[in-house]
């Protein structure tokens, strides 16, 4: 098997959806690596890992650890690693930030959340070598709840001003287009007109590629309301209350641990 490339991703517009999922560590790295073709450190560790209300808390620190643990892990997906909150609010912060979180990570690309204001960030950024995504529609770092997302394009506005990001940031150089609770024409719209893929979440199937949260697919966390596009794949939490179970039972039965268990 070889890493997947940036070209090869290009060639599957069109053909073949390409499949991203996030991870925050080693354990999910490893299991990751080499079927989906990126994986994403985002930034949704904070609400997913540390049980914070938003986003908005999760440092440059805290993405660059996650980063490091993930992409040291990873040999065949390409490696997605988000900026946090208030980490690109003007091209020279944004730059170092972008620098300073690949130098640490090794990760392909970066992703930032994007509006019509900072274009020309995604330009600066591509300008000096920094591969981009750029995450459009429902961007979570701009709310401190996330109850008062809604899905976006629906009016003939906003579907026009998404259209006009869009093909603004392939033009400054985005890789690719993060597209998050965009409505279905316009997420269909977006994807026929750009050459660059789209990865969508929320957005339907007319994107080139999807993405979602892997606690959100293994139904871990089952206790935190989950939004309309997410489906699970899997319920690991009873797996893990099995094996906590099992555990305390033998523990306190004395059946764990057993001379095989124990050091001579
Ligand atoms: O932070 C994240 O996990 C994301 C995805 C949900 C797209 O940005």
């Amino acid at each position: 098997m070889s890493k997947v490339s940036y070209k090869n991703l290009l060639l599957k517009k069109n053909k073949s959806p390409i499949t991203c999922l996030t991870a925050y560590s080693k354990p999910i790295a490893n299991l990751l690596d080499g079927k989906v073709d990126l994986i994403l450190v985002g930034d949704s560790v904070g609400t997913t890992l540390y049980g914070m209300k938003n986003t908005r808390g999760v440092t440059l620190e805290m993405m660059k650890n996650h980063g490091k643990a993930v992409v040291r892990n990873t040999k065949y997906s390409m490696s997605i690693v988000d900026m946090p909150y208030n980490t690109y609010r003007n091209k020279k912060e944004a730059l170092g930030n972008a620098k300073e979180l690949i130098a640490s990570t090794k990760a392909d690309f970066i992703k930032i959340e994007t509006d019509k204001k900072n274009i020309e960030i995604v330009k600066y950024l591509s300008d000096n070598k920094i591969k981009v995504v750029s995450h459009i529609g429902v961007t979570p770092q701009k709310f401190s709840d996330f109850k008062k997302i809604k899905s976006v394009g629906k009016e003939s506005k906003d579907a026009d001003d998404l259209l006009y990001l869009a093909t603004e940031l392939e033009k400054v150089g985005s890789k690719f287009i993060v597209m998050e609770c965009i409505n279905e024409k316009v997420a269909n719209k977006i994807t026929n007109i750009l050459s660059i893929p789209t990865i969508g979440i929320g957005s339907s199937k007319h994107c080139d590629g999807q993405v979602l949260v892997i606690d959100d697919i293994l139904n871990f966390n089952s206790k935190i309301k989950k939004p309309k596009f997410v489906k699970n794949f899997a319920n690991i939490e009873i797996s893990i209350s099995v094996a906590i179970n099992n555990f305390v039972r033998s523990v306190k039965k004395r059946k764990f641990p057993l001379r095989k268990h124990s050091y001579k």
